[in-house]
């Protein structure tokens, strides 16, 4: 399997995280989205001790919290003493009400409003993670009005192209994110920071892109971003403290993507740094990662349940489950892989190819096509792996569609941490 937390059962049932997925169906109903606890809580651990290990000092990941967010998720990363990135005011506003100590936030955005930087003001946000000059003015002048030096660190763009999907490589020249080095956007930017008065510039962050399975484009990056420090403590005068690297290590979403060993890649990673430091005569800065995807994606994995199935000879096999697109755009958006069992029939052989089908009125409405799984009819429980990240987090009520429920498993219990929307949730905005 493609993670050790998936098993088979002697009831030839898919088994995750200790607890049989047909079971759970039966209990919660679907669709579901179910999460390994001890997963997330063991990613976080993988991250924390290797980077407070091999980069040293107050090193530490900040948790991405756009691949996941709800009220729990903060107070495991608050348990885990994990950072986080918010990248909006709701993110921001769910942090706060899980209890999460503010100062160990990062606010990220290319368009934080004014209404945004005050009300983050207001809940004692740590850093804002600054992306332009209009940013920089409002930061300021809304810190001078109460009285506050406002900690900042500034998003570059160091110009790799990490080759991965298009929609989610952030780190080249023309992206609608962060000023670049390359054009002396960057350079302007550190410029201006450094005259405010109400601000204290205290780093530099780059984020390349996500699902990256090598260490080379983090070095590539991480390589460029120290040249700059150096240049800027060179030119300016200033050594600044903190170095974010942003997040996007990849994960295995089938059996054809490579096993990463996270800790190992950090370890790397900070080698290369290290050097690159010594190389250009700068301190060692604090290094900060935002890891997303590679804390949650395996913790997660939705059930449905089969509805109609469609034999169009010549053609395709169709099974429609009770899901689809709401619950999971990334195949619609992206043509994400995902691994596929019929969770019911999971010791059965995988001979029957077919694409599963959402409810939605939409032909693009679709999970994944031509996977082979044991023949589905109606009734079965279909379950879908590698969802916990940015699939509740994208999910949406299209087609009136309620929001499915999102259940943790632990090692003493089962408990539902999101409860599944309800019709009357639907119209509790409609006047
Ligand atoms: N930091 C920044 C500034 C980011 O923009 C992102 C992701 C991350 C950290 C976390 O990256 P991760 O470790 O999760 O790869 N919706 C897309 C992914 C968009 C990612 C956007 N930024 C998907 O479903 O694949």
């Amino acid at each position: 399997m493609i993670c050790d937390n998936i098993k088979i059962n002697e009831n030839g049932n898919l088994e995750f995280a200790g607890y049989d997925t047909v079971e759970l169906a039966k209990k919660y109903g679907t669709p579901a989205y179910i999460m390994d606890e001890n997963k997330i809580r063991e990613k976080c651990r993988i991250y924390k001790s290797a980077m407070a290990e091999f980069f040293g000092g107050e090193s530490m990941p900040l948790f991405a919290s756009k691949s996941l967010c709800f009220k729990r998720i903060y107070e495991i990363m608050r348990e885990e003493n994990m950072g986080i990135d918010v990248v909006s005011p709701g993110e921001l506003f769910t942090a706060v009400k899980a209890g999460f100590p503010m100062e160990r936030a990062y606010f990220h955005g290319n368009n934080k409003t004014d209404f945004d930087i005050a009300f983050a003001m207001d809940n004692g946000i740590g850093h804002f993670v600054c992306d332009n000059a209009d940013e920089l003015e409002a930061i300021n002048a809304e810190a001078g009005k109460r009285g506050i030096k406002q900690k900042i660190i500034i998003r570059l763009t160091p110009g790799i192209d990490p080759h991965t999907h298009a929609k989610i490589s952030t780190g080249k020249v023309d992206s609608k994110f962060g000023a670049a080095i390359e054009t002396g956007q960057a350079k302007e930017l550190t410029e201006i920071a450094l005259s405010k008065e109400n601000i204290t510039l205290d780093g530099f962050h780059c984020h390349i892109g996500s699902q990256i399975f090598e260490c080379e484009p983090f070095c590539d990056a991480a390589k460029i971003m120290v040249e700059y420090i150096s240049q800027i403590k060179k030119d300016m005068g200033y050594e600044i403290k903190i170095l974010n690297l942003g997040g996007g290590m990849g994960v295995r979403y089938v059996e054809s993507d490579p096993e990463i060993d996270y800790s190992a890649n950090i370890k790397r990673i900070a080698e290369f740094v290290k050097a690159e430091c010594e190389k250009n005569d700068i301190t060692m800065p604090t290094i900060l990662m935002e890891p997303g995807r590679s804390i949650v994606a395996d913790s997660g994995m939705t059930l449905y349940t089969v509805g109609g199935c469609k034999e169009i000879k010549g053609f395709k096999n169709y099974a429609s489950i009770d899901g689809g697109m709401p619950d999971n755009p990334r195949y619609a958006l992206y043509q994400s892989d995902y691994t596929v069992i019929t969770a019911n029939k999971a010791d059965k052989p995988c001979d029957y190819e077919c694409t599963i089908a959402g409810r939605c009125c939409e032909s693009g409405d679709l999970i994944q096509e031509g996977v082979k799984i044991a023949k589905p009819v109606r009734g079965d429980i279909i379950a879908v792996l590698t969802t916990g990240a940015y699939n509740y987090a994208m999910s949406s009520n299209y087609n009136a569609i309620c929001k499915p429920p999102v259940i943790m498993l632990d090692s003493e219990k089962d408990y539902v941490a999101v409860r599944r929307e309800t019709f009357e949730d639907l119209i509790k905005c409609h006047k």
